[in-house]
């Protein structure tokens, strides 16, 4: 192509949400930044992001809601762009939304409002952008790099890798990202598919029979994680948002613990229960908590007899009230990278400055986004730290 420029001096792979963030912000320092992404457009995942509605920030975001071999790194940039900054980016282009729960801020209309805000950034700082470009090769020079793309060669004196993690490949996730890093010696931490749902052995998804679709709230527990959610049953296995918390912290042959009754202490309740209404049936009074089919379900997983509440003494009913909130399960496995929200693990931390993202083995090559070891929790946090990385990135490459 003719007007593929053969020099720049900011070149950023991959244009989604840390790429974008990072182009526009160096764009604005007077950086010539040109951005390659090997797609037919841009912002694939923010588009299919929040069920079209792009949750694109949390209200509370902390260093605690983000998973790192090092807790400590994401702590400068997110101190530095905070989910405020990006706020006011969405009230200065007039795009309307609002918050749902937990501090979830979605568009009111679509999560092409958050890509066309991002193009207008990136128009205004005059940032050059070709999709459907892929890059062969990297070769350091003494100051910058020349890459080798699809449609030409070009050098840059900033390479921006921001080419996010490997779920949903067909969205165009590669482990690109992964295999730069390694050319350049840096350490990558084992990924693994997040943010994902539980499958079922067969035998546990025909127990469930007519369950797909039934929702309840619940605690799920896991090795030190625990998330107050809904969990719901799906024709694959588990999934909703509890499950999808605590894949994060799961790992095979784990058991994951449901709290079934969260915030209640369910053998009071039922003691309580039996007072009032004694001839009432054990699966009567638990359809008050939870649907007739749910009920059924939980008393046959841990076969419990439904009786008159008269008939349990208090020590059968607090076995009872244990068994129901402490409901264990251990999946088969996750629907994996085909389905995951996001990847767990990727460039090591300890190989990159958390104040600039610059990679400290090789100067002005920056790591930014989910590329990194960074990965937030469900709920606008992964957007947050892509913001906050980009921005970081943009200030300095
Ligand atoms: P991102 O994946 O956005 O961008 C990477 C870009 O690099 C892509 O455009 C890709 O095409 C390009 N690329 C990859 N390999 C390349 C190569 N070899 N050559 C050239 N280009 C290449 N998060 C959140 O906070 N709120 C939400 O609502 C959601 N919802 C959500 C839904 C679904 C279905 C998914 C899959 C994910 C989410 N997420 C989310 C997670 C969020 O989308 C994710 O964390 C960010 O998009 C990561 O931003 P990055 O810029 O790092 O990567």
């Amino acid at each position: 192509m003719s007007d593929f420029p053969a020099q720049t001096d900011v070149l950023v792979i991959g244009a989604g949400a840390a790429g974008l963030m990072c182009a526009s912000v160096a764009g604005r320092r007077g950086r010539s930044v040109l951005v390659l992404d090997h797609a037919n457009k841009v912002g694939k995942k923010i588009l299919m992001s929040g069920g079209g509605r792009c949750n694109f920030t949390n209200l509370y975001t902390a260093p605690e809601n983000f998973y790192s071999r090092n807790p400590h790194f994401c702590k400068s940039a997110l101190a530095r762009y905070t989910q405020w900054g990006f706020i006011a980016l969405v009230e200065k282009h007039g795009i309307p939304y609002h918050e749902k729960s937990l501090g979830q801020l979605f568009c009111d209309n679509k999560s092409k409002d958050i890509v066309d805000l991002l193009l207008a950034e990136c128009r205004a700082a005059k940032v050059q952008i070709r999709t459907r470009c892929g890059v062969s090769s990297i070769e350091p020079l003494e100051k910058g790099f020349q890459v080798h793309t699809g449609l030409g060669e070009v050098r840059c004196e900033s390479l921006v890798i921001a080419t996010g993690g490997l779920s949903i490949p067909t969205m165009g996730a590669t482990g690109f990202g992964y295999d730069v890093a390694r050319q350049f010696g840096l350490n990558i931490i084992d990924t693994r598919p997040a943010l994902v749902p539980f499958t079922l052995h067969q035998r546990q998804l025909e127990q469930q029979g007519e369950l797909p679709g039934s929702a309840l709230a619940v605690t799920a527990s896991c090795d030190s994680g625990s998330f107050n959610e809904q969990l719901l049953f799906t024709h694959r296995g588990l999934s909703g948002p509890a499950v999808l918390q605590i894949s994060s912290h799961w790992r095979e042959g784990q058991a994951v613990d449901f709290d079934l009754a969260p915030g209640r202490d369910l053998a009071q309740w039922l003691g309580e229960q039996r007072a009032e209404r004694p001839n009432t049936h054990l699966h009567s009074a638990l359809a008050e908590l939870w649907s007739k089919k749910l009920v059924q379900y939980f008393l046959q997983q841990r076969k419990i007899t439904s009786l008159p509440l008269k008939q349990y003494t208090q020590a059968e009913l607090k076995d009872i009230g244990e068994q129901l909130q402490h409901w264990q399960l251990v999946p088969a496995g996750t629907e994996g990278y085909r389905t995951a929200e996001v990847t767990l693990g990727g460039v090591d931390t300890d190989e990159i400055s958390s104040r600039t993202m610059e990679c400290k083995k090789q100067p002005r090559l920056y790591f930014i986004g989910e590329v990194l070891d960074v990965t937030g929790w469900l709920g606008g946090y992964n957007f947050q730290w892509a913001w906050a990385s980009g921005h970081a990135a943009g200030e300095v490459a």
